[in-house]
């Protein structure tokens, strides 16, 4: 059978300890344009002005009514976009400014537009995916390409793209070639700092270090070879202790791996989570004192995997949308075990992203970009229609509230003051959308208020996309979860450049105080993160 796969080689790569083909990023779905059928729904239960909550539940399921009445908004919900040309023949992920940067460039003493916060010294690092032939069968599956730009003392000290330098980049193979899992992954998802180190995550198989010096890769990191399989795109930082809490997930049992990693780098936990079934999990979160998983309906389908291995360019996803699996959400005590997981169903549906997370009383709550499917559409990558959600989970009655929040533009890849993950937040930062036909379109900056339940939104212009807002807190003396920054590339269709654009983000609406001109295009990517300079309370 050639280089073709078969059941017995993938059993074998599973007990290799390789986790499979999760999604890299957000999906194309997590952006899809976003419906309103303008339908009434029921509005019992809610404790947010504005919010319609869709029902509370005394077990299961907590209903979700897609398409319920609007929450009232500050701004309006969306322009139309005059975005490029888009040929709807080659894939979107190929065009325009999803399309991968061909060339590793260096360029010093940016230009800046406006005045860049002189606190803001530090790294800004993005990852992306960037198929370097221009040639992947899916936006997650590119090469992993890092973008870091320099800032310091109101200047932008240097910008460099490079890539991940992977076991497959390396080696000149695309997505789906050989055994995946630990060092074979294409690094493309995020960065995080922490324990002295950047590194970058694909969600499958091991993150890879950086060095914060240039973003050049050092190499694959297996936390001392404790680390054994996969390792989310999404850890959660617990500002309270400095643990970094993390996940993988697998595609043979137990299917899900908790992690702690402490302050020093040291991976001190590792409990694995037994679920039914092989289930993409792109995210979790935290409380100060409770980890939250979502155990959704995309489901590993062994079939499926070796027709992907076999042919990647057929774009087959080895997850797929089985509603009748359902979805649950369990929460667990923080640093705990296994056996202290409680699960409590929801209807299902789909969350690559959330907000964030913080417990109040008996009361777990949980702020998420959900989608009502994914994967149900094979080949194009789109999914269900999304909404801005609040789970309310009494762990005490076993009662979920699935309180919708925001169903016109509801907005993803979304933001957060880091000093406040796990903790109780007004304020969420998320990239708004454009309805196009051909593409996923990304449009405005949001600011969502969780306790008006209201927004104001920064336009970036007709021609111009925002992507995800990175907060960074500005003077540490004002713990205020809007006082500080939000860092986002906002790329130009009509003249082809990109920019990282400063917002206030106590003023969002006034647009940015600053602007750095890149030195070429940055494609749009997934995921950014911060490393302050020594000594900057940034
Ligand atoms: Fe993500």
């Amino acid at each position: 059978m050639g280089n073709s796969v078969s059941r017995r080689d993938m059993v074998r790569w599973s007990l290799m300890g390789g986790s499979l083909i999760g999604a890299g990023g957000m999906s194309a779905a997590v952006l899809a344009a976003c419906s309103d059928d303008g339908t009434a729904g029921t509005a019992s239960g809610s404790s947010l002005p504005g919010a319609v909550p869709s029902s509370t539940t005394p077990t299961m399921p907590a209903t979700t009514m897609p398409g319920t009445a609007m929450p009232a908004t500050t701004v309006p919900a969306t322009i139309v976009g005059t975005t490029a040309p888009i040929d709807p023949t080659v894939p979107w992920w190929l065009q325009g400014n999803y399309a991968p940067v061909m060339q590793e460039v260096e360029a010093t003493n940016l230009t800046i537009i406006g005045a860049l916060p002189p606190e803001l010294t530090g790294l800004y690092v993005k990852n992306s995916s960037n198929p370097p032939r221009s040639d992947s069968p899916h936006w997650f599956f590119g090469d992993g390409m890092v973008h870091g730009l320099s800032l310091r003392d109101g200047k932008a000290e240097w910008y460099r793209n490079r890539y991940v330098q992977t076991e497959p980049y390396k080696a000149g193979l695309g997505f789906g070639k050989g055994a995946p899992g630990g060092g074979n992954n294409q690094s493309n998802v995020s960065c995080f700092w922490h324990g002295g180190r950047l590194l970058s995550s694909g969600e499958i198989g091991f993150p890879y270090e950086l060095s914060p010096t240039d973003v050049s890769t050092l190499g694959a990191h297996d936390y001392g070879g404790v680390l054994t399989g996969s390792f989310t795109a999404h850890p959660k930082l617990d500002p309270a202790t400095g643990r970094l809490h993390a996940f993988g997930y697998g595609f043979t049992a137990p299917f899900l791996q908790y992690y702690i990693i402490e302050p020093d780098g040291r991976m001190s936990h590792s409990e694995p989570i037994e679920l039914p079934r092989s289930t993409m999990i792109h995210d979790f979160q935290i409380t100060a004192t409770d980890v939250i998983f979502w155990d959704m309906p995309v489901v590993f389908d062994l079939d499926l995997a070796i027709e992907y291995i076999n042919n990647p360019g057929s774009g087959t996803m080895p997850y797929q949308w089985q509603p009748q699996y359902g979805s649950r959400i369990g929460v667990m005590p923080l640093a705990g075990g296994a056996d202290q997981i409680k699960w409590f169903d929801i209807d299902p549906c789909y969350v690559f992203h959330s907000v964030n997370a913080f417990r109040r009383g008996d009361e777990v709550v949980v702020d998420v970009c959900r989608l009502t499917s994914m994967f149900d559409n094979v080949g194009n990558g789109l999914g269900g229609d999304s909404s801005l959600r609040r789970w309310t989970i009494n762990t005490a009655t076993g009662t979920v509230a699935d309180t919708v929040l925001e169903t016109v533009n509801p907005g993803d890849l979304p933001g957060r003051d880091p000093r406040r993950v796990g903790r109780e937040h007004r304020y969420g930062y998320l990239t708004g959308t454009r309805e196009h036909p051909n593409t996923v379109e990304l449009g405005n900056l949001i600011k969502h208020d969780f306790n008006s339940n209201s927004r104001t939104i920064w336009e970036p212009g007709p021609t111009r996309h925002a992507s995800e807002p990175l907060f960074i807190p500005g003077d540490l003396a004002d713990d205020a979860d809007d006082a500080g920054w939000l860092l986002s590339f906002v790329h130009d269709d009509a003249t082809a450049t990109t920019v990282l654009a400063v917002l206030d983000a106590t003023d969002v609406a006034a647009g940015p105080v600053a602007e750095v001109v890149m030195p070429q295009r940055v494609p749009y990517g997934f995921h950014a993160t911060w490393i302050p300079a020594p000594g900057v309370s940034s």
